[in-house]
């Protein structure tokens, strides 16, 4: 149907007006009127069937609307929540970006539980579960034999035999007093088993780090000695120092003077110069040893004729200007210094400890050789200087050195210039060697 122009439906109302307010006669007759008003009648229709298809568009269009309003994600995620490493192990990836992977992997003894690799969901979760690092025991598939009880070491086990039996394995029936590695009538090391029923039979068992001990009627757990188990072991030992037993397991002490790292086995030295534990007093110097440290306050040489020393540095003398025609006071060392070492007992050798070279000052052409020696304190040939390259000399210790102990050597350089002595310096190494050798 063509929509009626304005122009048409303002000529229609004209005509009804006509209709109702002309006399007949000038009008149109009445079979005219009903004509014009069917007319207008359907145009009404017309009217009202576009405003209620429109309103139905409208009405589809609001309801599409809403329900992608509805579906419209909210401002989704972009990163995930800080993942840390988990302890004996490392993270790898330090982005958490959605779409990101952080992979994890555990120390050496340690073996992973948990996710090895996680990703940032779209959500801002991760995916997976929290990993965490274990330590590995070679237990897990038991493999003692008749009532065996499994220790673990380090990347090792053992097996604790009941009496009566024994083994790497616990295979061998023997009929022998408690091992050696059981912890006997001590109360705190002992507990009670775990006893229960199945199908009318009594099963007993003990906590980790106990075996089971004493007859089928009175059993108990007593503790396993694991210091003592892994104690003659080449393989490696439980601690780096001393194992201490406890019960149901064990754990490693250090020396006074070192620490405990969080391997749980190994020690450090603690460093107290550094760390300000030290009583030192004014004018000395702190060097920190092997379980300990020094107050050091190094003296020049003393003077002798026109010879005499000023120092310089805390470590370092120098020898006053000599009378030209004074010639010991030339062949006396020009400079001092002085050197502290602290080593472990029994250093692996040949070890290098100390270097000595030369700098010729600036404008001044520097000697054109030098020569390399031990002064003293070598008695006991522990050590020999030789040259490392044209400016260099250096101090090799040759023989291990059995701590505690305190040894010095004096080290000497000699410059020449076309042959000609010019000048010579010493260096004193006084080495610390600690207990220990760690
Ligand atoms: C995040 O999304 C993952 C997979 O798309 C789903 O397994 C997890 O349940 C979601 N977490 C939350 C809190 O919505
Ligand atoms: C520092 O203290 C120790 C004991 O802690 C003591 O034996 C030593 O004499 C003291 N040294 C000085 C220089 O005070
Ligand atoms: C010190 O030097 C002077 C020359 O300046 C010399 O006469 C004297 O013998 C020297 N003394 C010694 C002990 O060498």
């Amino acid at each position: 149907m063509a929509p009626l122009s304005p122009r048409r439906s303002f000529t229609c109302i004209g005509i009804l007006a006509c209709a109702l307010v002309l006399p007949p006669q000038t009008c149109m007759d009445k079979h005219q009127v009903v004509g014009v008003l069917r007319q207008m009648e359907k145009f009404l229709k017309g009217q009202e069937m576009r405003f209620t298809e429109g309103l139905r568009i409208m009405k589809s269009k609001l309801a599409t609307l809403q329900n992608s309003v509805s579906k419209m994600p909210q401002a989704a995620p972009t990163s995930c929540p800080p993942l840390g490493a988990p302890a004996f192990g490392t993270k790898f990836g330090s982005k958490h970006f959605v779409g990101h992977e952080v992979h994890f992997t555990c120390s050496q003894g340690y073996h992973l539980a948990g996710s090895a690799t996680r990703v940032c969901q779209d959500n801002g979760t991760w995916s997976g579960v929290s990993t965490v690092c274990k330590v590995m025991s070679q237990c897990a598939s038991n493999p003692c034999q008749n009532g065996g009880t499994c220790v673990a070491g380090l990347n090792q086990y053992r097996c604790t035999c009941p009496q009566r039996w024994s083994g790497s394995h616990c295979q061998h029936p023997t009929q022998t007093a408690p091992p050696e590695w059981s912890v006997v009538n001590d109360p705190a090391f002992s507990r009670r088993p775990r006893c229960a029923q199945v199908n009318q039979e009594q099963h007993c068992s003990c906590d980790a780090g106990f075996h089971m001990s004493g007859t089928t009627d009175s059993s108990i757990c007593q503790d396993v000695n694991e210091c003592e188990v892994y104690r003659l072991d080449r393989g490696g030992k439980l601690c780096l120092h001393e194992c201490v037993n406890v019960p149901g397991s064990y754990r490693c002490s250090c020396p006074s003077g070192y620490k405990l790292l969080p391997d749980g086995r190994s020690c450090e030295d603690v460093d107290e110069c550094l760390s300000q534990q030290h009583n030192c007093s004014r004018g000395t110097t702190c060097i920190n040893t092997g379980g300990g440290f020094q107050c050091v306050s190094p003296e020049c040489p003393r003077s002798h004729g026109n010879t005499s020393y000023v120092k310089t540095s805390p470590f370092q003398c120098e020898r006053n200007p000599c009378p030209m025609d004074s010639r010991s006071c030339h062949l006396s060392p020009k400079t001092m210094s002085f050197h502290y070492l602290s080593l472990p007992s029994n250093l692996k050798t040949p070890a290098t400890l100390f270097r000595m070279a030369t700098a010729a000052a600036p404008g001044h052409a520097g000697p054109d050789s030098l020569r390399f020696g031990i002064l003293g304190g070598n008695s006991r040939g522990f050590f020999i200087m030789q040259r490392s390259d044209r400016q260099t000399g250096e101090l090799i210790l040759v023989q291990p050195l059995r701590g505690p102990q305190e040894v010095s050597v004096d080290v000497d350089m000699s410059e020449y210039s076309e042959r000609i002595f010019q000048a010579k310096h010493v260096a004193r190494v006084h080495v610390f060697v600690s207990p220990y050798n760690f």
